[in-house]
């Protein structure tokens, strides 16, 4: 498979966009580019993005489209990017998608693809609730769907401390899916004007969507 591709992950909070976004990495060479992920360092380090972002997140709101843009922008000149990218959590909004498609024309890159990942409001607040990382390395888990294989101790790294996201309570989110309703949602219009929407089913086993995603790459 060519590496070099440049694709989009859509869906709701806890849909598997992180989870995939990882495995697509480990499996092509592509990079994971998490807004979410970026926006956590940024407040763990208590940088000016971190100061400006920390409540909205904490809240289930989106932070404004400026400052991810600008976040975007950086990161995608950087040179590990040349390898292909998949892009988690980001567009966001019309605009973003907009800011996104400026910035790989002016770099003539092509957008490869954009990939749905479908899964109803039913199944979200279980997905999250139970979701806990690995505290070292990062490695996602959930407490029903995805536990080590060692109870209490990370697969990939060993290690024994985790934790839990401070926006992933029920109320918040219930926020969170309010704003992919209202303002993430219309991206898939976006991108499937654009022709190169696909959809997976993201309500199958983790492997069985991954092989989803694995067999759309494969056809871009
Ligand atoms: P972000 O970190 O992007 O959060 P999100 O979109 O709400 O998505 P999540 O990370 O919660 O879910 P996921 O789809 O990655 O699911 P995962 O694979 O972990 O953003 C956080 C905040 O930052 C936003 O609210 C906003 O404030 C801000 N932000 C970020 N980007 C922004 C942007 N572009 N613009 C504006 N603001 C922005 O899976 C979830 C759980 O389910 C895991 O435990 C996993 O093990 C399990 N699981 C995964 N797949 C399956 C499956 N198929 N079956 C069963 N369980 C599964
Ligand atoms: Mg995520």
């Amino acid at each position: 498979m060519n590496a070099t591709k440049r694709i989009v992950l859509i869906g709701p909070p806890g849909c598997g966009k992180g989870t995939q976004a990882k495995r697509i990495e480990e499996a092509t060479g592509m990079v994971q580019l998490s807004t979410g992920d970026m926006l956590r360092a940024a407040v763990a380090a208590g940088s000016p993005i971190g100061l400006k972002a920390k409540a909205v997140m904490e809240a289930g709101q989106l932070v404004s489209d400026d400052l991810i843009i600008g976040m975007v922008a950086d990161r995608i000149k950087q040179p590990d990017c040349a390898k292909g990218f998949i892009l988690d959590g980001f567009p966001r909004s019309i605009p973003q998608a907009e800011a996104l498609a400026r910035m790989l024309a002016e770099n003539q890159q092509p957008m490869n693809g954009a990939i749905e990942i479908r899964v109803p409001d039913q199944f979200i607040v279980e997905r999250i609730t139970g979701r806990y990382t690995c505290a070292k390395c990062g490695a996602g888990y959930h407490d029903k769907f995805q536990k080590p294989k060692q109870d209490g101790v990370c697969d990939k790294c060993g290690a024994s401390e985790f934790s839990r996201r401070k926006d992933d309570n029920e109320e918040t989110v219930r926020t969170r899916l309010g704003a992919y309703h209202d303002v993430t949602a219309p991206i898939v219009g976006f991108y499937e004007k654009g022709g190169i929407l696909k959809v997976v089913d993201g309500t199958q086993a983790i492997d069985d969507v991954t092989k989803s995603i694995m067999g759309v790459l494969g056809s871009l």
